[in-house]
């Protein structure tokens, strides 16, 4: 016997990483230990200040009523300055922002509330896979545009063909890119801007890894661009910059009306956010540059160290600017789900295929920066050694 569900989640392709975990329980059972590369979850701790912050809060008297659904007075305070001393942007606390669990689930909200049948949303053809799943939940079309890798993985935008755009909504883009590593320029986000104003879009920019970027790269935020606030929405999360992706809070800023109709949708379904975890959110971005350094550095020493070793193997491959990533080619002929199970088996490394960001990921696997130093080194030998050589040039 089987529960009837909704029909529109019954027919969703297969989810990629419930198939990646499927595969490293089957590689347990058989008693092989591999260096897990998988999913981009932080494996450092969560500063300590950080959890004496939740700890106090914990013990105040925050945990007897329901949270506001907007978010609290303090971390909507620390969310706005936090917009203005690093990007030079002032929000309003109650019109322009609203606290959320995990910048994933706010994607998800957001979608549901602003698209539905008929409605198309435009998505980057490699994609943080909730830009595609929660419009097709809520019967809405998914246009992937594509990222040009000739382009620095830009959008195409100039690609979208004119009956698909006057049915578009909505306009995603991730920068820093999640698998790439791609990062973007304040003159990129001006044409995002200028295209979403043309076109009637609300634009939803996903900032994850605005705090992870090397080499002195410094990522902007879509409201460096004059008078974004008309069209985007900005989602921020606390997950990559600070590990805290176990307490599932981020935050958006941007379009109040945007965010009403997100505001809507969530009173709906649930509450605002716990408030301890609000309250260690709020240390979090109050101190920003001091918590995320040692996280950027560590995460800089091992990009080096694992792009060194592919290069020792005759790799000729550019690290990237930014976020958690090495976005790699797959060797010419091999196919993507046999490249990754003889990498798990043969290699004892567990990557993602690229294919899980969307078909235009085919030739492409991802690592994620979650190992120290020495061990993506030798993973990176290993991989080298079981893929032989990758296509030449090939970023
Ligand atoms: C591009 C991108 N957006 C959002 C998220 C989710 O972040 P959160 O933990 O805030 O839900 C991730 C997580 O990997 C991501 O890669």
């Amino acid at each position: 016997m089987s529960v009837n569900t909704l029909p529109s989640l019954a027919t969703l392709p297969p989810y990629v990483f419930s198939e990646l975990e499927r595969r490293k329980h089957a590689a347990r059972a058989l008693g092989h230990e591999f260096c897990d590369l998988g999913i981009g979850s932080p494996d450092q701790p969560t500063p300590p200040a950080v959890l004496d912050a939740l700890r106090i809060a914990a013990t105040g008297s925050v945990t007897n009523a329901y949270p506001p659904f907007r978010g609290g007075e303090r971390l909507l305070t620390a969310a706005t300055n936090f917009m203005a001393s690093r990007f030079g942007v002032e929000f309003a606390p109650h019109r322009e922002a609203v606290v959320l669990a995990g910048s994933k689930e706010g994607i998800a909200e957001m979608l549901a509330a602003l698209c539905g049948p008929g409605d198309v949303v435009l998505a980057p053809s490699l994609s943080y896979p909730v830009y595609v799943r929660a419009p097709q939940m809520h019967g809405a079309r998914v246009h992937l545009v594509p990222m040009d890798p000739a382009n620095r993985w830009q959008l195409d935008l100039a690609s979208i063909p004119a009956d698909v755009l006057s049915r578009a909504r909505v306009l995603i883009a991730n920068y820093p890119n999640n698998p790439t590593g791609a990062v973007t320029t304040v003159e990129d986000l001006s044409e995002l801007v200028e295209f979403s104003r043309r076109h009637n879009l609300v634009l939803m920019h996903d900032l994850a890894y605005s705090e992870l970027s090397f080499d002195g790269h410094v990522a902007p935020s879509v409201f460096e661009v004059p008078g974004a606030k008309e069209v985007a929405v900005e989602f921020h999360s606390c997950s990559k910059s600070f590990n805290m992706a176990g307490m599932r809070v981020g935050f958006v800023v941007g379009r109040a009306d945007a965010l009403d109709a997100l505001l809507a949708y969530r009173s709906n379904v649930g509450y605002g956010v716990s408030m301890p975890i609000q309250h260690a959110a709020a240390y979090a971005l109050d101190n920003v540059r001091v918590l995320t350094a040692p996280i950027v550095a560590e995460y800089q020493h091992r990009r080096n160290a694992l792009y060194d070793a592919l290069r020792d193997g005759g790799w000729d491959v550019t690290p990237p600017q930014a976020a958690m990533y090495a976005w790699l080619p797959l060797p010419d002929g091999m196919e993507a789900w046999d490249a990754v199970q003889r990498v798990l088996m043969e290699g004892r490394v567990m990557v993602t295929p690229g294919l899980a960001f969307g078909e235009a990921g085919s030739r492409w696997f991802r690592l994620s920066l979650v190992a120290p130093a020495a061990d993506l080194r030798a993973a990176a030998a290993r991989i080298v050694s079981v893929l032989g050589n990758v296509p030449a040039g090939v970023r």
